[in-house]
């Protein structure tokens, strides 16, 4: 498929990932973005896109529309691109919390929608995406925002719109529990006497590697890995007795409810 002409409105870290994801497709489509900071749109001008500060100017030179903006200024944003729609454009909103039905009720009846979840490894060809489709949105407009990401990323389409704060909650948001996690790593072996670019090679290689064997044998082996490396009354069973103790499963569940309410919380907050 041959992708149409795309805007970005909004040219911060997602976007960015995305336009450097998107050089990985054998056609790479038009590319505008529009960004207010000069700095930034150097730096997307670099990447070989056009750039504009004008978001209106973006959505007439595209006809996919990829709504970049932090979720929070929706409600000023999106109403002002609605002037320049027209029946030929499609949304795709990658904004965690905001419905369809919201970003609906800011642009012209029957706009077609499609919403998206991408994350940041995107920028390296390794994301996860889950879609889902908006009340107008066409079986040709999913495909088109598969298509948008398939270069770098392995899409979910779901069904069922109350999904997407789940899959934002674990894959949207899931790279920084990753990266925490070495941090906490690298952190704890310094603990233990080790000097920090020590720790940091285990580390990294140990998550590197640990994730590969994890691909190569599939995640529902997970639990059976892990066996492999637990002796019973040995090093890793006393580690992970520590891990238990402190309740690591719930911890993850609290974790993760805590990530869904808050894109519950944003999809319900005034539309200003
Ligand atoms: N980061 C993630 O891992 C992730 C994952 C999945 C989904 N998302 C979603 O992706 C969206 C963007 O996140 P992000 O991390 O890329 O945020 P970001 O880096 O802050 O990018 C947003 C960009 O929009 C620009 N902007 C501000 N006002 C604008 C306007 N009126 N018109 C056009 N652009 C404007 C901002 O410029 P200024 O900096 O000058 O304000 C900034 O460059 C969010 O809705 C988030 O929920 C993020």
């Amino acid at each position: 498929m041959t992708l149409p002409p795309l805007a970005f409105i909004g040219g911060g870290n997602m976007a960015t990932a995305m336009v450097q994801g998107l050089r990985r497709a054998p056609s790479p489509p038009p590319i505008t973005v529009s960004e207010p900071r000069a700095e930034q749109r150097a730096l997307l001008r670099d990447l070989g896109v056009a750039v504009t500060a004008d978001n209106r100017a973006a959505v007439a030179a595209a006809r996919v529309v990829v709504l970049a903006i932090k979720p929070q200024i929706a409600a000023e944003v999106v109403p002002e691109l609605a002037t320049a729609w027209t029946p030929a454009h499609c949304l795709i909103s990658i904004l965690a919390g905001t419905t369809t039905a919201r970003l609906a009720g800011w642009l012209p009846p029957g706009a077609r929608i499609v919403r998206a979840m991408p994350n940041t490894p995107l920028a390296i060809g390794l994301g996860m995406v889950g879609l889902c489709a908006g009340a107008h949105a066409t079986p040709e407009d999913l495909a088109v925002a598969e298509e948008l990401f398939a270069p770098c990323a392995r899409v979910l389409r779901l069904a069922d719109e109350q999904q997407m704060d789940a899959v934002t909650a674990v894959s949207g948001s899931g790279p920084a529990y990753v990266f925490r996690t070495a941090e906490a790593l690298v952190a704890a072996a310094e603990q233990l006497g080790l000097a920090r670019c020590e720790a940091e090679l285990l580390v990294e290689q140990t998550l590197v590697g640990a994730v590969a064997y994890l691909r190569e044998r599939g995640i529902a082996q997970a639990a059976q890995l892990r066996r492999a490396v637990t002796s019973p009354g040995g090093t890793t069973a006393a580690a992970l007795a520590v891990l238990e103790a402190a309740d690591y499963s719930g911890l993850w569940c609290r974790a993760l409810a805590a990530a869904a309410q808050r894109g519950r919380e944003l999809a319900a907050a005034p539309s200003g």
